[in-house]
């Protein structure tokens, strides 16, 4: 059956951003998009405001695509940055919520761009190569603020199909993680579309210093 959140063409470089970007060209609206913000949106601040996270803190999200959860942020009182190194999806961002964001064009593990308060991480960290997670998190570590917040939602189960999305066991996240924030949330999702109900979880971190 054809899983609407698989963004897999055989053999491609995920890495690279023409990867996505023939993704957002081929489809318009790839599989992942929901065409809104992800319910999680609302499910991580409610976690993040009593940790200090506080309206108009600055706050990115990397591999923004479309840009619904940033414009959500923004929405909701926050200076928010959507990052994508693949230009259509900056492009639509733009189209759909003009300066509501900021937008930037930028590959997450080289941007100068930041540092920002908090990281809001939906569909990034899951969409990279397994091999790729250290220095990713090193990347997150890097864009934060001392005491920064990552906020994340991960799938601990895709289907059983290669990704991306690649699936992660809480365990082993909180193993990954843990050297570079201290986690104080790792539970399962409850707030998840109806499409990925059950097979979600979030995690928040704060940078360590
Ligand atoms: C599965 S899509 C999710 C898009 C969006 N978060 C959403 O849920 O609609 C993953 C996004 O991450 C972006 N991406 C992947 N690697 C990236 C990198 N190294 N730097 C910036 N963006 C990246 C892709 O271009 C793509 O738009």
């Amino acid at each position: 059956m054809h899983d609407p959140d698989a963004a897999y063409y055989p053999g491609a470089m995920t890495t690279q951003p023409d990867y996505w970007n023939q993704l957002y060209r081929d489809e318009g609206r790839p599989g992942w998009d929901m065409d809104r913000a992800t319910p999680l949106v609302t499910e991580l601040l409610e976690l993040a405001l009593p940790l200090g996270l506080r309206p108009r803190c600055e706050v990115v999200v990397p591999g923004c695509g479309y840009g619904h959860d940033a414009a959500e942020l923004a929405a909701q009182g926050f200076a928010a940055t959507g990052l994508d190194f693949a230009p259509l999806a900056i492009q639509g961002a733009l189209e759909r919520y003009g300066t509501r964001a900021a937008w930037f064009q930028a590959d997450w593990f080289t941007t100068q761009l930041g540092p920002w308060d908090a990281i809001f991480d939906h569909t990034c960290f899951v969409a990279m190569d397994p091999d790729r997670r250290p220095a990713y998190l090193d990347a997150c570590a890097r864009h934060l603020r001392p005491g920064g917040l990552w906020l994340g939602a991960f799938f601990h189960d895709v289907n059983g199909r290669p990704g991306p999305p690649h699936a992660i066991p809480m365990t082993e996240l909180r193993q990954l993680v843990e050297p570079r924030f201290e986690v104080l949330h790792l539970a399962a999702a409850t707030a998840s579309h109806p499409r990925r109900a059950g097979r979600e979880f979030l995690l928040v971190g704060r940078k360590r210093d």
